[in-house]
């Protein structure tokens, strides 16, 4: 997988005869699918020309830090906003020495000292230079600031010369952002649950009072998740439905086990309770089969509310829950009600008197409550479709 596809770099360049390779860089970083902006230092412009940067990387080059045009849209602040990582390469002994002495003189230095992003730093310079305790000290410096640094390599020097101030080689270069986007990536993974199907309160071996929920959109919402990178685990009732492999499934029958499967998995980011648990179990489970008698008095208990135990759990409670209300009428009353009561961030809703949607259908029709008032309605559609929809909906607002 190509951790690098869809980023976005900003790419200062220095002045050095490796300013060259820079070219290289920006075509290979292209190849990835990586969106570039370029800065050019007043000295980087007398190796490399602005022309056949913008060519290559089919953007605007930056160069100046007092600029009618740009400084409208504040260039040394928005490019680093714009930016997932600042990359500067080559990086010379001067511009090194700013950084590390908040100097900001041109546009370069400017966006860097005023960059909320990760900055990696490929230096380029003649080996004395390189060696130079002020040089030393600097980087030293840079790396107490947070900034990464690649290379020098060893090598022969354009100026003749041999030893360590070479610019690393883009492709390098590129394999060390690769390994970083990976790393930000598992370190970021976010954990979601969803509660999903019916639950089976047992009477006694053979007997069990369930609901008709299918557990269909459940499943495509853990899909959902799942495809964007969510570390998903799904605790489902029992169904006849099939999970891929990426998804930690874990089968439960009764209330009781889905709670504690629940929280066996929490901590989570988002908590999704789509489950028709059964509001009731039987208050004695008989261990031996019943048998026929002219009546049956049969005593029902409350069975834990899940949503709401996890919901007004002080430490539990995960940063987004969203809950799930089927309704026969009255859609909009219930929903705010369940919002309220149940303490939840969303109530995803839908009307069950319409057979041709809800339960075994593979289409739906719901209604995102929003505790501000606001309510999303996705039109009827396939399950899939709406869980793509709704987990777009919980990465906006997560991010
Ligand atoms: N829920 C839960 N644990 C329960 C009952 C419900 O986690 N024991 C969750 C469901 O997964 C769903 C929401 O709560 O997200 C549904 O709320 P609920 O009030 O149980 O809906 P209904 O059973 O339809 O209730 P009512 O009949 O009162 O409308």
């Amino acid at each position: 997988m190509n951790n690098l596809d869809n980023k976005k770099i900003l790419l200062i360049i220095c002045g050095g005869i490796a300013a060259y390779k820079s070219l290289e860089l920006i075509r290979l970083l292209k190849k990835d699918g990586v969106s570039i902006k370029t800065i050019l230092t007043k000295s980087g412009a007398e190796f490399v020309t602005p022309l056949s940067i913008a060519s290559l990387s089919q953007s605007k080059v930056y160069q100046d830090l007092f600029s009618i045009e740009n400084e409208a849209e504040m260039d040394h602040i928005s490019l680093s906003r714009w930016a997932d990582l600042i990359l500067i390469a080559p990086a010379t002994a001067n511009t090194i020495s700013k950084l590390a002495n908040g100097i900001s003189d041109d546009l370069a230095s400017t966006v860097a000292l005023a960059s909320n992003k990760k900055i990696f730093i490929a230096p380029a310079m003649n080996i004395r230079m390189w060696e130079h305790k002020s040089t030393k000290q600097n980087i030293a410096k840079l790396k107490d600031y947070n900034y990464e640094l690649i290379g020098p390599e060893i090598g022969d020097m354009a100026c003749g010369e041999y030893g360590e101030g070479k610019m690393s080689e883009p492709k390098e270069i590129i394999n060390k952002l690769k390994i970083y986007f990976k790393n930000l990536k598992i370190k970021n993974k976010l954990k979601a649950i969803v509660t999903a199907g019916p639950t089976k309160e047992y009477i006694d071996p053979v007997r069990y009072i369930s609901n008709k929920s299918s557990g269909k959109q459940g499943y495509e919402i853990a899909k959902s998740l799942s495809k964007k990178g969510f570390e998903t685990t799904l605790i489902s009732g029992p169904t006849n439905l099939e999970i891929n492999n990426g998804i930690n499934l874990i089968r439960v029958e009764t209330a009781e086990e889905m709670f504690q499967s629940t929280l066996k998995s929490l901590p989570a980011d988002v908590a999704i309770f789509s489950a028709a648990v059964c509001d009731y179990k039987a208050k004695e489970t008989s261990k031996i089969k019943i048998k026929k008698q002219d009546e049956i008095n049969l005593e029902l208990e409350k069975n834990v509310d899940i949503l709401d135990y996890v919901s007004n759990h002080n430490s539990l409670r995960p940063k987004l829950v969203v809950g799930f209300a089927a309704e026969t009428n009255d859609l909009e009353n219930y929903a705010n009600k369940k919002l309220s009561e149940k303490n939840c961030d969303w109530i995803v809703a839908n009307d069950v008197s319409n057979e041709s949607i809800g339960f075994d259908s593979d289409f739906n029709e719901v209604s995102i409550f929003y505790k501000d008032k606001k309510v999303d309605r996705l039109k009827y559609k396939s399950k899939s479709q709406i869980s793509d929809e709704l987990v777009e909906k919980i990465i906006d607002h997560l991010n």
